[in-house]
């Protein structure tokens, strides 16, 4: 055994070698080791058969495929895990075996025909391809390993090529394999619904098949594309971990296998569900791109890599590093009903408050003034907007914002003008009524003409008005599946090619519009994942605006994306969507965690709130550029675990932002530390509680008790009382050094416990929070 192919990252290292039958296979994925000067103690001793085993080939009688950790498996040769490939040659044989050819590595990368990809240049990233071949088929297939040294992340994606004359059917091809020696891990998946987004589940492996997937047509809130491995142990802070992801936007699997040897494989790619493409002779077919990365430093450690990684190397363009503007969105104050001037008066309030672009949610065009009307008919409603959007765009911009607006441009509603001129653009299966989602239907975006006639209408939309920014929406997901321009035996190409057609449409417009910053949405968070954030660098993260459910889908977000790519919004108590109260504060401080912004009618405000949101807005504009590019570390509470801590440290360590959450309140519990990380031991920080406002009303009754006079709980005065009082939360000051904070960490004020109250008791209830800055001493 001659060949091994070593990568490196600064901290990691992927071995592979080629077994003595032909096939590649993986030595190792770890910490970073020194070039191995033989690969003996890595190999496995193959010494000697077992029971029902297939031996590959006679002159190997001790070597079967299915007790090998290897790179890229196929079905057919005595390997009965879960394949990376499956076809169907030109002759109906089902069987292929790939072998290794050569490998070559260079500086540098290249990009993936019409899918979007990590960016790399001969500076940051270094590329090795391996050939391996099927002489029977007659295809070859290049395996893809891009190198980024920096931030410990190793992506694979893979072409096959078909030299056989033939045609071939590809069943499956995945981006990916990456088989583990050993098995103790536990699979950790995002999983959930309509506002319940990317929901962190981590399950311990045993012996079986594992599938994190999803068939509806986008990556999904069922199922994100990202998951870990966990070693056992591993922790936020410590331990080993593997995480993957997947730069694809449409349906995914993520297969984990473990077999009764104890070995784990592990699989992404899009789905082999509902999926055949057919390669004619010549013909390649190139996957999406899969991103891993390794750490020893538990949870925290792998976020930080993909952080790093997506922040610099997915999000790309004027908006790559860049702060986020903070927004008012009308969509939660008005929904479709409202006026230009209703528009305006929020507005008004929204620039007063220092609030710097106001965006136009759903409602604006055509006679949409619920959702049973007019998608796809992209001009503009005089009657709501009498201005015409240009007109709107100059009267915000004259009150100091910047103007965005909503599309949802992947649909049609069968009311519309669109869908009576070509009823045939919308996607339905032959011989069935098509089946409705939120009264729409989706566009076949598998036909040229039909992404063209999109990317010219938007592009007129885009350039009708001064628009800064757009937030594309994504409502229903795919049933009905069929193209009538693709044959029978391309139907199977139908998921992957409307992808395809949506990445065309994107790249179009992103390369017409380079300034303008794309949020992408659907229906909240439906299509969170890094195929989209190569177009938008940030994504709605739900339509779940309560804060408590929110730190659930923002901490579960975090694990593989960046704060800088997840939308956030403070919206009205209470919530639309659980009915729960929480305070302004506490809305602030988890939306703050994010690209954030408001989504509330500010027209309707009490003083409290205003004057609460004034001085949030400028705390957010103070510490963005820490909070959206800082290192972001998820804690738990020191006494109380059941508290939550979220925390960014800018890069030089002199500045970062915690926050502390708390869900119920409890007596007897009313002492906490703030227990922190990252920070620098040898610095001294002071430690300072946001200013933050606790609302009469939140005290009832017990106003009386510092009151010189009485009053009633629920009364008129109180009310007016409690909208324009702003009782302050306690001071907290603190000098800490660095060492403490990451090791002990500090004793903060207690909590109000019913036995009084005075300047050193923190009125801090069921789902309050507090913002704590900490700023290095000179
Ligand atoms: C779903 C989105 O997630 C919401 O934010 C809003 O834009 C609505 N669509 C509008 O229809």
């Amino acid at each position: 055994m001659s060949t091994i192919i070593h990568l490196n990252t600064r901290h990691t290292s992927y071995i592979m070698s080629v077994l003595p039958t032909g096939h590649l296979q993986n030595l190792y994925y770890g910490r970073r080791i020194r070039p191995l000067k033989d690969a003996a103690v890595l190999t496995q001793p193959n010494a000697v058969p077992y029971g029902s085993m297939v031996a590959y080939q006679k002159e190997y009688p001790t070597i079967g495929l299915d007790d090998q950790c290897l790179e890229y498996s196929a079905l057919g040769k005595g390997d009965y895990r879960e394949p990376a490939i499956e076809l169907t040659a030109a002759n109906g044989c089902m069987v292929a075996d790939f072998k290794y050819v050569c490998h070559k590595t260079y500086k540098g990368r290249r990009g993936i025909p019409k899918l979007p990809s990590a960016l790399g240049t001969e500076q940051n990233c270094e590329t090795t391809e391996v050939i391996l071949r099927d002489e029977a088929i007659g295809m070859d297939l290049t395996l893809f390993y891009c190198v980024y040294p920096e931030y410990d992340v190793i992506t694979r994606f893979v072409c096959a090529k078909n030299n056989s004359g033939q045609k071939i059917t590809l069943r499956r091809l995945m981006s990916a394999q990456l088989d583990l020696f050993d098995s103790n891990y536990s699979f950790v998946t995002f999983d959930g619904t309509w506002a319940s987004e990317r929901t962190m589940h981590s399950r311990r492996l045993c012996e079986g098949i594992f599938v994190n997937d999803s068939k509806l047509g986008v990556s999904s809130a069922r199922h994100n594309p990202f998951v870990m491995l966990t070693a056992d142990g591993c922790t936020e802070e410590t331990g080993r971990c593997y995480g993957m992801n997947l730069v694809y936007s449409g349906n995914h699997s993520e297969i984990c296998e473990v077999t009764f040897n104890h070995k784990t494989r592990l699989l992404t790619g899009i789905n082999p569900s509902s999926f055949a493409w057919l390669l004619a002779p010549g013909e390649e077919f190139y996957t999406p791109e899969a991103v891993f990365t390794y750490s020893e430093e538990g949870l925290n450690g792998l976020s930080h890599n993909l952080h790093g990684f997506v922040n610099n190397h997915i999000v790309r363009g004027e908006w790559q590093n860049r702060e986020r503007p903070i927004v008012i969105n009308n969509w939660e104050a008005t929904s479709f009903s409202f006026t230009q001037g209703k528009l305006l008066s929020i507005a008004k309030e929204a620039a007063d408050m220092g609030i710097e672009l106001f965006v136009l949610d759903d409602g604006w065009f055509g006679r949409r003034n619920d959702d049973t009307s007019s998608l796809g008919d992209w001009h503009v409603n005089e009657k709501k907007l009498p201005s015409g959007l240009k007109g709107l765009a100059e009267k915000m911009n004259a009150l100091g914002l910047d103007f965005g607006l909503w599309v949802e441009p992947e649909m049609v509603n069968e009311d519309s003008d669109l869908y009576r001129a070509h009823p045939d653009w919308a996607i339905k299966a032959p011989n069935r009524t098509p089946s409705e989602g939120r009264n729409q239907f989706i566009l076949d975006l598998t036909r040229k003409e039909i992404c063209d006639y999109l990317t010219e209408t938007l592009s007129k939309v885009f350039s009708s008005a001064n628009i800064t920014y757009i937030k594309w929406d994504m409502n229903r997901n795919f049933s009905d599946i069929y193209s009538p321009t693709l044959p029978p035996e391309r139907q199977g190409e139908f998921f992957h090619r409307y992808v395809l057609g949506l990445y065309g449409v994107l790249e179009t417009l992103t390369q017409r519009f380079p300034k303008i910053l794309f949020e992408s949405c659907a229906s909240g968070g439906n299509r969170f994942d890094l195929g989209m954030l190569c177009y938008m660098p940030q994504t709605w993260a739900s339509d779940n605006t309560d804060a408590q459910c929110r730190i659930a889908i923002q901490e579960g977000t975090s694990y593989g994306y960046p704060i800088s790519t997840m939308g956030a919004h403070v919206s009205a108590s209470p919530c639309f969507a659980t009915l729960r109260n929480t305070p302004i504060e506490t809305r602030f401080n988890v939306a703050a965690f994010g690209c954030f912004g408001y989504e509330l009618d500010l027209s309707k405000l009490f003083e409290f709130d205003k004057k609460a949101i004034k001085e949030q807005v400028a705390y957010y504009k103070a510490h963005r550029r820490v909070i959206q590019f800082g290192r972001f570390y998820r804690l738990r509470g020191g006494f109380n675990p059941d508290k939550r801590i979220w925390l960014c440290v800018s890069p030089d360590k002199r500045e970062a932002v915690a926050a502390l959450f708390q869900e119920t309140a409890a007596v007897g519990r009313g002492n906490e530390l703030l227990r922190l990380t990252g920070l620098d031991d040898h610095l001294d920080y002071t430690v300072t509680g946001r200013r933050q406002y606790v609302n009469l009303k939140t005290l009832g009754d017990l106003v009386n008790n510092v009151l010189p006079v009485e009053i009633r709980g629920d009364g008129v005065i109180h009310t007016v009382l409690s909208s324009h009082y702003m009782l302050a939360m306690c001071d907290e000051v603190f000098e800490a050094g660095g060492d403490l904070l990451n090791g002990y960490g500090i004793k903060l004020k207690h909590q109000f416990s019913g036995t009084g109250y005075n300047d050193n008791v923190k009125i801090f209830g069921d789902y309050s929070s507090r913002m704590y800055e900490l700023k290095a001493r000179e």
